[in-house]
């Protein structure tokens, strides 16, 4: 055969193949939510989600070092407060319960880059993100408490903040209230193209979250909208977004990979809680192998583009990546 073209001669061993590998996973990539709550000596399982935890402080504390001592640059701090009410009060409290780990991880862990979550459903009784009357969901009303909160955060040491709410108008709201109180040097990464997802369930178990009455879809995008995710994040740009999220991830490498291409900013892709559970619930079967698929699919991420990779596999990961792949 006369074949001048031969693609396989690249791939004939290891050694060659990891020298023309395009994309990597690294260390230095992973971003670790976790979720922390009131009391003591707490580290709760969510039963959705095999391997991630609710914890108190104390215990928050002790899983951090683990964080650290991997390698993990970054955690994402989500918090499940004790009480809840109509207006989401313990988001923007001194001393409400990110504030305070907050302040904890950035004594212990000064190096840490510690980023806050900013919304109100983990806060509100009835579940939703934003202030509610009359069984809608008020923007404008909400865009204060907003900004109050990551203001708080800020003020506990929180290194960036990322607003996940979805109201109209809240990258600006957030940037205006922090350079006006002298953060103007904390980034805001936010969440654009944030999609009304079924792939969020898990996490609202973990927060109690769910919203009480409706659903997200008049805050959160149609997920066949890929035009509109670019419309989005133009305005969050506008608005001073330092750092772009797509969520969830694996449905949606269409969006990394337009969003880096039109605006150029970081990306970050947010692999959620759906997406875990349903990894870890076919590998608890034996029915795939879970470094494997778990690794390809964070790869793929940043073949689409995202330069940040969000997720619940970061300790996995971390490990892994020390093992040599
Ligand atoms: C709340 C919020 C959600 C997630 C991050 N922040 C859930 C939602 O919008 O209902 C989802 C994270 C995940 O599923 O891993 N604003
Ligand atoms: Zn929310």
């Amino acid at each position: 055969m006369e074949l001048k073209r031969r693609p396989r001669r690249l791939r004939a061993n290891e050694t060659i193949r990891s020298m023309v590998r395009e994309n990597h996973v690294r260390v230095e990539d992973l971003i670790y939510p976790m979720f922390v709550m009131p009391g003591e000596k707490k580290k709760v399982e969510i039963s959705s989600m095999p391997g991630v935890y609710d914890f108190s402080l104390d215990e928050f504390v002790i899983e951090l070092r683990k964080v650290v001592e991997l390698g993990i640059p970054s955690v994402l701090l989500f918090g499940i407060p004790e009480n809840k009410d109509s207006v989401g009060s313990g988001a923007y409290h001194e001393h409400g319960i990110v504030q305070e780990a907050t302040r904890l991880a950035k004594k212990h862990f000064p190096e840490l880059y510690v980023i806050t979550d900013v919304c109100l459903c983990e806060y509100t009784d009835h579940g939703h993100c934003g202030l509610i009357d009359n069984g809608q969901i008020l923007n404008d009303p909400t865009l204060d408490l907003l900004a109050q909160t990551a203001l708080s955060q800020a003020r506990a040491g929180a290194d960036m903040v990322a607003p996940s709410d979805m109201m109209d108008g809240r990258v600006g709201a957030i940037r205006e209230v922090l350079d006006k109180e002298g953060f103007s040097h904390i980034p805001i990464m936010a969440y654009s193209a944030k999609f009304a997802s079924g792939f969020y369930g898990p996490f609202r178990e973990a927060a109690g979250s769910t919203p009480q009455f409706g659903d997200r879809r008049t805050y959160q995008m149609d997920p066949p909208n890929g035009n509109e995710a670019m419309r989005e994040t133009a305005l969050d740009v506008e608005e001073g977004a330092d750092i772009i999220i797509v969520k969830p991830a694996l449905s949606y490498g269409d969006i990394i990979y337009r969003t880096k291409e039109r605006f150029g900013l970081p990306v970050a892709a947010y692999n959620v809680s759906g997406e875990y559970a349903m990894v870890k619930a076919a590998a608890a079967n034996g029915w795939i192998d879970e470094k494997r698929i778990v690794t390809e699919a964070l790869v793929s991420m940043k073949r689409a583009g995202a330069d940040l990779l969000i997720t619940y596999h970061a300790m996995d990961v971390a490990r892994w990546l020390r093992e040599g792949g």
